[in-house]
């Protein structure tokens, strides 16, 4: 039996990167730090509590960093995200300088940072690429970055993510697509990962139970079918909803039933109100995907000829979940809200599996 390979994950938010790793058999967390206790349960529900730090990552001291195979970690994205401020001195944008520190002190052979798209063209990550040089914070390692569509790995989801890799070991390129037009495998579909569960959501609350973890109450465990949850829309609502064909959006509503800033907005925002398609991977699920008027989030199922085969609702939190490739074995912690989040900020599992698989040789050979 190899010895395992010890990683630390930073921002672990809920585990999608670790879950990813954990599928590619061989990697052994030792560390993980996460401050949003709902985000940390659901965590320590999968992987254990022992090794996560619930907790700002810039007060774990120095001492307490352990050596380890494998850093991968997302810092915060809002700064850079299309959706939020792109103000370079917002401060979570200082947050990879902790990246860096754990990396100094636990000397991985290879790390790995996610991101938002813009990061490539953000001055931090400027300033993370001179880091590399001779006398900088990761002289010793060489970089390569990447934008990789989660689809080409196959996640049934049109999301991108930057990724940094830094090796110590020799420079390591992302890894090569696997699905797609041309490639060995189609790319998978809203169909392959929703289509088995039901139409009808049997209820709109989570479970009433709740576990202690960090010696704290927190609602949860809950399994994945605990997590198909129905809402109650307003009639109007069901109307709209009932307008949009799969691959449409606002612009299908009749002038009757668009919101007044829809009306006055002729432009841009073109996937809020949309429906997703069967045969298509979805479009980015973000955190709000309960909300029709947030993106391309209504169900898929919609009959021209037969009003009453449609399904007017948003995707559950469940079809969220396999949407963006958690498996069907992975609990959840917290409020519905919390548990949104936590799917929608996380690093597609089928992605960061790729990633995993990926260096896994690399870093055997290391030794
Ligand atoms: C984009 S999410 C990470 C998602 C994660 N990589 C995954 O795959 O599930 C970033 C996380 O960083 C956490 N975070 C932000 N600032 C932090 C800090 N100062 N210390 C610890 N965690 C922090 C947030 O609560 C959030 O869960």
């Amino acid at each position: 039996m190899a010895r395992p390979i010890t990683m630390i994950d930073l921002f672990a938010g809920c585990g999608g990167m670790t879950s990813g790793f954990a599928a590619a058999k061989g990697f052994r967390p030792v560390m993980a730090v996460e401050w949003n206790l709902h985000a940390a349960a659901t965590y320590a529900a999968n992987f254990g509590e022992a090794h996560m730090r619930w907790g700002d990552i810039a007060e774990i001291p120095d001492r307490d960093i352990p050596r380890a195979d494998v850093i991968i970690g997302g810092p915060p994205c809002q700064g850079f995200s299309n959706l939020g401020s792109r103000n370079v001195e917002d401060p979570r944008n200082k947050l990879w300088k902790e990246y860096l520190r754990f990396v100094r002190r636990a000397k991985p052979k290879v790390f790995v940072i996610e991101n938002v798209d813009r990061f490539q063209k953000s001055a931090e990550f400027a300033l993370l690429l001179a880091e590399a040089q001779p006398g900088g914070l990761l002289e010793g390692y060489e970089l390569s970055d990447a934008l990789l569509p989660a689809v080409d790995y196959g996640v049934p989801q049109r999301r991108k993510r930057a990724i940094v890799i830094g090796s110590r070991i020799g420079r390591i390129e992302a890894p090569e697509p696997t699905h797609g037009p041309g490639r060995r495998l189609r790319w998978s579909t809203v169909h392959d990962a929703i289509a088995d569960l039901p139409r009808v959501p049997g209820t709109t609350s989570l479970p009433a139970s709740k576990t202690e973890f960090f010696g704290r109450p927190v609602p949860g465990v809950f399994k994945e079918a605990d997590l198909h949850l129905g809402r109650t829309p307003t009639e109007r609502s069901l109307l709209r909803y009932d307008c949009v064909p799969p691959g449409g959006g606002r612009f299908d509503l009749p002038d009757h039933l668009l919101p007044d800033c829809w009306r006055n907005k002729k432009t841009g925002t073109t996937d809020v109100m949309g429906r997703m398609r069967w045969d298509h991977p979805s479009l980015t699920i973000r955190t709000e995907f309960y909300k029709p008027e947030k993106g391309q989030y209504l169900h898929p199922q919609w009959n021209p000829e037969d009003p009453a085969d449609r399904v007017n609702r948003p995707i559950t939190h469940r079809e969220a979940a396999r949407l963006q490739s958690f498996p069907e074995t992975f609990v959840w912690c917290g409020s519905k809200t919390e548990i949104a989040r936590q799917i929608g900020n996380a690093v597609p599992p089928g992605l960061a599996e790729a990633i995993a698989r990926h260096l896994k040789p690399r870093l055997r050979e290391a030794g």
